[in-house]
This record gives C-alpha cells, structure tokens and sequence, in this order.
C-alpha cells in the first residue's frame, strides 16, 4: 500500500484511532491473519465461521502495525494501535478508494460476467505485465472484501490493475466500479451463475452491465459481440466499444479462427486484429477458454501490447488460480480434469465438452456434484446437465457420478437419453465416488471433477491423483 499514518487511515475511514498516531502503515491490508505481513494493515472481519478479532493479536505478532476493527481487540494499542469503524467492508472501499485516487497513472481495468472472470483476469494479467508493473492477484478477489484488498496492494510503481468484478445483486458492480473507477472493462457473457438470487438472465445482464454504465467517455468497453445480452451493453456506455468474437466471420475487431483443439482439449486458433493475424495455441484446456483468450487480448492490445506481444503472451499464459480445468495425467494413463472450483450450467457444459473431446481415444467419466445458487430452477437445470452429459460425446462418457442429494436429479436427465449406454450413479459423497472409480478406471480413461465450491470435490481429484487432500 502507498505508506499511510493511522492518524491519515482513521481520517479516511471515519475511524476512531486508538494508539500512536503517527504509527505508518507500509505493508498489505489483508483480513487472514495467517498473511500479515511487516508493516501491514489488518482488517478484523466477523466471517461466518470466524471472528477477525480473535486473530487480531496473531497479525501482529507477525509484523502487522495496525488494526482495523468494530470494536477493541485485546492487542494493547501501545503495540499496535486500532482504529474502529462501524462497517470494515465499508472503511476498506474509502480506503481503496482513496488510494485508487491517489495514483492517477494507474490505468484501471475491471473483469465480469458470469463464468471465466479470474481465468481471463489471469490470462489479461500475464499480458500486461509484459507492459509494466500489474497488480492482478491469483484467485477470485472479487467481491467487497477481495476488490479493496486488491486496489490496496498498489503503489506508486504500479502501472496497471487488472480487477475481477463479481455481483450477487443489482449495485454491487457499481459499488465495485464507484471504489476503483475502470477505464477499461470488459464483459465476458451472460450465465446463470448465481440466476437464482437474481431472478433471470435478463437481470444478471441489467447487473453486469454496470460495469459498461460506469465507464467514462475516454474509457474502453471490451464486449463479447457472440453472446446477444453482452452485445446489448454497447448501449449503455459512453466509452467507445471494443468488441471480440470467436466467429471469424464476426464484425468484431478481435476474432479467432481455425479453432482446434489437440489431445488434451487445449485450444489453438489464428488471433485476428486490424493490425493483423498471429498464430496462437493456449496452455489452458478447453474451448471456452478462446473467448477469454479473446477478451485479454482486446484488452492488452488497448493497453498498448502489439500483436507479436499478445500471440507470444497467450502462448505462453499458465492458469495461475488453481482448479480451474486443471488437467493431470497419471502414471497409469488414467488423465484427471480438476475443474472442481465451482460450476454452473456454462461451465459444466463447457467442461463436459472438454470431457468428450479429450476422452475420445478412452473413456469418459464425470464426476459432478451440485450446481449452487440456481433457486427454482436448480432440479430443471441438475436434470438439464444429466441430459447434455448423455447426449455430449455420443457418447463416449462410461459413467456419471452425481455426488450429493442436490446432484442426482441429474441421473434422470442422463437416463431419458435412451441411446446412451453409460452408467449412471448416484453417491453420497465424494469418498463413495473415488471408491467406483477405483473398480472401473482403466489406462487412457479421462474422469472430470466439477462441482460448487461447497462441494469441495476437489479432494476427490486429488485422491485421484493420490496427492494428500488439500
Ligand atoms: N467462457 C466460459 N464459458 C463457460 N465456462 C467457463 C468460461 N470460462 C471459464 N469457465 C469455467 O468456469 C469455471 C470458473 O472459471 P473462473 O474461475 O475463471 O470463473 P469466475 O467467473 O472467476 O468464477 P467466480 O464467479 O467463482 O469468481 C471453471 O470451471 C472454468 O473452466
Ligand atoms: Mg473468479
């Protein structure tokens, strides 16, 4: 962070200072004790599990020189002072918003839609660094607490922030985008990740698109001319639209075509601009990774990277956040998808159809738990994904595993497909899937693991590989 007084925090915060005044913050804000640093800043937040407050004296002891918390921690403030504020997610959006503003060269650039944010904010990263000094940390720091923490990490040497929005409701981008204010941001797509608590697409896209609304005149809208409710946003904007699409015959000024995909589903295509055309082959597996690839690249050739730049950084991009299409090979043949960070319909489409290509030399299996926060239509969407993984690969998917009670109207969906010869499973848990896989799995077999968060499968994938659960 840019060196601050707690005197100064407290006055940005609203806070009430408990301690030296002069005491000067020079390290990271973080709110998980366990990553204090020297000279940092630590925020006492009341999680569900949790309360910051009972690790407020583990932060220090670790180097952190202040505490900002709700109420007095039982760190003596001669210590480490305290400055107490009504609302920490609140204090944490002035205090990045102050720091936001105080570096006017950082140029700024904002991540949403509904599947693929980090991936892309990942991929955007490692292109833009190749232009200065970046700030985009690995992971999902995407929400009131993570977006702060992030703008928080910048000081004067920085030259770019790349942020990863996320919205559970109406406001919350426009929250995002009022601490930090993009000038660049780009829309990925529409989903149903999280539909439930929004009501439909239509209101998930009224959502995102907040993020178009907020950008200024001089500003860059980078918008996926492939998905209609993305497109739509150009209206909303008054900054000058940038579009992308993985139709070569598309419009749009960043295009891919001759998409492939080699053995492990890894996408290779000629990257398309008005400045020309490069030959790209990505790291990361599955197609759906093209539109992302897509969406860093107009953002990086924004900021000024040159084709031979963007070609050169996507081919050699690495997925930095874990579990995302993580693809592993055993010594027995048998090949793991690790995909287990989260799911929805999309991405458990799109990670079934990496399935399906990969396993077409062996056998496919899926290993699926529960897609969260789908509201009513969560048993007509576990069926609807039942039905696609049936029907995907013609099907060379062996077996379908749904793990957990909310998973298993999936069976019924996979079962109404009557061509498909697979076997269709419900288990409890993740320990009685690895338990039949143990029987049926064979050299050259392919098993995806994919569920919410919730489900934490990815032990399941781990085991899988028999690395100790994580
Ligand atoms: N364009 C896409 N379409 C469909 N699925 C995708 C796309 N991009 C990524 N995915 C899949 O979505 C899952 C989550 O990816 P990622 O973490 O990049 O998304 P996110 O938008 O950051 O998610 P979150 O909302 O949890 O932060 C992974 O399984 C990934 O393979
Ligand atoms: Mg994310």
């Amino acid at each position: 962070m840019i060196p601050l007084t707690v005197a100064r925090i407290a006055e940005i915060t609203g806070g009430r200072l408990l301690g030296d005044p002069a005491a000067v913050v020079t390290g990271e804000v973080v709110i998980d004790s366990r990553l204090a640093g020297p000279g940092g800043l630590f925020a006492a937040v009341v999680g569900e599990r949790a309360d910051g407050h009972d690790f407020a004296s583990a932060a220090v002891a670790v180097g952190a020189v202040a505490v900002l918390a709700t109420r007095p921690v039982p760190v003596p403030s001669v210590l480490a002072p305290s400055i107490l504020v009504g609302d920490v997610p609140a204090a944490l959006a002035a205090l990045a918003a102050f720091v936001a503003r105080s570096l006017p060269a950082v140029a700024i650039a904002g991540i949403t839609g509904s599947s693929g944010k980090t991936t892309t904010k990942d991929l955007a990263a490692q292109l833009i660094e190749r232009l200065g000094p970046t700030i985009a940390p690995a992971g999902s720091f995407n929400n009131e607490f993570g977006h702060p923490l992030t703008v928080l990490r910048a000081d004067p040497s920085t030259r770019y922030l790349v942020l990863e929005l996320s919205a559970r409701g109406p406001g919350h981008i426009a929250y995002l985008c009022g601490i930090a204010p993009p000038r660049y941001g780009a829309v990925l797509n529409v989903g149903h990740a999280h539909a439930g608590e929004f009501g439909g697409l239509d209101q998930v896209a009224r959502a995102k698109g907040e993020l178009a609304e907020a950008l200024p005149p001089d500003g860059v809208a980078i918008l996926n001319a492939d998905d209609p409710r993305v497109r739509a946003m150009a209206a909303r904007t008054a900054a000058r639209v940038v579009t992308f699409s993985a139709d070569p015959g598309s419009a749009a000024p960043v295009r891919a075509a001759d998409v492939r995909l080699d053995d492990l589903g890894r996408p290779s295509f000629t990257l398309l601009t008005p400045e020309g055309s490069a030959p790209v082959a990505l790291r990361l597996h599955g197609a759906h990774n093209v539109p992302n690839a897509l969406a860093a690249a107009a953002l990086a050739r924004e900021l000024g990277l040159d084709l031979d730049g963007i070609a050169d950084g996507l081919g050699a991009a690495v997925a930095r956040s874990r579990w995302r299409m993580e693809v592993r090979q055993r010594a027995d043949g048998v090949t793991v998808i690790n995909d287990a960070y989260n799911a929805n319909p999309e991405s458990v489409r799109a990670a079934l159809d990496a399935l399906a290509h990969m396993a077409q030399d062996g056998r496919g299996f899926a290993v699926l738990g529960h897609m969260a926060e789908l509201g009513d239509t969560s048993r007509a969407s576990h069926e609807q994904i039942g039905k696609y993984a049936a029907c995907v690969a013609n099907s060379g998917l062996a077996g379908l595993i749904a793990v957990g009670e909310e998973a298993a109207p999936m069976l019924d969906g996979a079962r109404r497909v009557r061509s498909w010869t697979g076997e269709a499973v419900a288990v409890p848990d993740g320990a009685t899937a690895l338990d039949l896989l143990a029987n049926r799995l064979k050299p050259s077999d392919v098993v995806l693991v994919k569920a919410s968060r919730a489900a934490h499968l990815e032990g399941v994938a781990a085991a899988l590989l028999g690395e100790a659960g994580q």
